[in-house]
């Protein structure tokens, strides 16, 4: 784990002015539009994620980002990730971080199944024990990221979809054990969202019906939203509006799940 400081960039006043926020997987997708999005609303950015380059590149246009580096899938190193970026309080922990595979679940192996576990569900909820003591400290909060997928399972993907699955009983269990503190804990479930996550992954060999069983109905988006679209469901669930919002998982996929 490695701590730089980034160059310049803009910032402008917004609802999370001196804010310090903490977002995973931060170098690319989703997480870097949220990350971005943060910026541009005066938030102090702690940038998190695997990809040490990537962070540096959306760093360098974020004044006064920290980069951690950290490996989800190495057991431990998610907690002293999350432990050196609450040494200097937090007020915002988003979890965006994670991975996606693909194969007949017969084929599965345990440890397919155990990394996935590890990236997807364990290292979000070994980062929201260790940073929940500073946000109870400033009445902050937590955004993780679920999917559609935890929500109405998916085909040729079952230990994405039940870590997805945990990380919304995760939320829910914590926004309850932790609302008498002031802290709330929400999650966004994306639907098909265009970032790098399935890129170069092999097809299944005799897949039946494709493999998304949740098309996007939103005409225009059939392949996916850009991931700046998302960005919003995150803020909005941190900002002050959401005040009285805990235990939300707030679906945001084009209609995928819908009718
Ligand atoms: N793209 C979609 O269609 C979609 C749909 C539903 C949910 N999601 C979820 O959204 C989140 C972001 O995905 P994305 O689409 O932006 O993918 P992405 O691949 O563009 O970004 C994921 C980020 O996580 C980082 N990461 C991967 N493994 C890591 C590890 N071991 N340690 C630390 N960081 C690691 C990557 O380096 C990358 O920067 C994920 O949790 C994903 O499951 C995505």
């Amino acid at each position: 784990m490695r701590r730089l400081h980034a160059a310049k960039g803009d910032m402008s006043m917004g609802r999370f002015e001196s804010k310090r926020v903490l977002v995973t997987g931060a170098a690319a997708g989703i997480g870097r539009a949220v990350a971005t999005a943060f910026a541009a609303e005066g938030a102090r950015l702690v940038l998190a994620d695997i990809n040490e380059g990537g962070l540096a590149e959306v760093a360098a246009g974020i004044e006064g980002a920290e980069i951690l580096t950290y490996d989800a899938g190495k057991p431990g190193d998610s907690a002293r990730m999350g432990a050196e970026a609450a040494r200097d309080g937090l007020d915002v922990v988003a979890n965006v971080a994670g991975i996606y595979r693909r194969a007949h679940f017969t084929e599965t192996t345990p440890e397919d199944w155990a990394l996935i576990l590890q990236i997807n569900l364990t290292s979000i909820a070994e980062i929201c024990r260790v940073t929940l003591p500073a946000l109870i400290e400033s009445r902050g909060c937590l955004v993780n990221t679920a999917s559609t997928a935890g929500i109405g399972g998916i085909a040729y993907a079952a230990p994405y979809a039940s870590a997805k699955g945990g990380v919304i009983t995760l939320t829910k269990s914590l926004a309850s054990e932790f609302a008498h503190r002031g802290v709330r804990v929400n999650a966004v479930a994306p639907g098909r969202v265009a970032t790098g996550i399935a890129r170069g992954l092999p097809p299944v060999e005799g897949a039946k019906d494709g493999l998304s069983i949740h098309p996007v109905k939103l005409e225009g988006f059939e392949m996916g939203a850009p991931p700046e679209l998302l960005a919003g469901a995150y803020l909005w669930l941190a900002s002050p509006e959401a005040g009285f919002v805990t235990g939300e998982v707030q679906l945001v996929d084009g209609g995928a799940l819908s009718g």
